[in-house]
């Protein structure tokens, strides 16, 4: 039997996504689609924490070893520190939807492989339709790459508002840097500090 290609993949996966009319309906899809091989080697699903509709939306590049067991999106170091740095902007757990563009942890936390994010795509625009978030912020290059649809790196693209067109709707999202970059470039939390009042701002409507 062969493997079905990333296009295959992906339009079997829109098909899915499009027919779920809940999370809980887009999660059972996912744990029953084998279109992302990411799967075989995870140990479970990731799909999200927090509120299930949310005006902030945060996307990460995929799950690690601690979200693999647990089964949640960035409740390892990284994610502490998510923590931390949406509770200095006065926002908890249960105010925003935290996922990733890859549902499934890469063997060794590589990078996933564009097939890989494909394959997920359609199930995370899903997502978005469904959470209906009023801004989403991608999470370090990865993430940014594959929610703003656009080449450059982290430290170019970060701290600026666009629009990203998303399964028809229009939103806006701003790519701010990885907090497990941070983790290791302590000095860089001054730039993330600025785009968290960035955040702060628009989600408090004076921005
Ligand atoms: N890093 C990510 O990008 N996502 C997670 O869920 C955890 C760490």
């Amino acid at each position: 039997q062969t493997r079905l290609a990333a296009s295959d993949a992906d339009s079997e996966g829109r098909r899915i996504a499009r027919s779920t009319n809940s999370l809980g309906e887009l999660e059972a899809a996912l744990a029953r689609f084998d279109g992302c091989t990411l799967k075989a080697t995870a140990k479970n699903l990731c799909f999200y924490r927090g509120a299930p509709s949310a005006p902030l939306m945060l996307i990460g590049e995929a799950p690690g070893r601690e979200e693999d067991l647990e089964g949640k999106p960035f409740v390892g170091r990284a994610g502490q520190l998510l923590d931390k740095m949406l509770a200095a902007i006065g926002l908890a757990e249960a105010d925003v939807h935290i996922t990733n563009i890859v549902y499934w942890r890469p063997p060794g936390n590589r990078t996933p492989t564009p097939q890989e994010a494909i394959a997920c795509r359609p199930f995370l625009e899903r997502q978005i339709e469904l959470v209906k978030p009023r801004l989403i912020v991608a999470l370090g290059g990865a993430a940014a790459k594959e929610v703003l649809n656009v080449s450059e790196g982290i430290m170019r693209l970060r701290g600026k508002w666009r629009a990203v067109t998303i399964g028809g709707t229009t939103l806006t999202a701003l790519a701010t840097l990885h907090p497990a970059y941070l983790l290791r470039t302590p000095a860089a939390k001054q730039l993330a500090w600025l785009d968290l009042l960035q955040i702060r701002a628009r989600l408090s409507g004076d921005a």
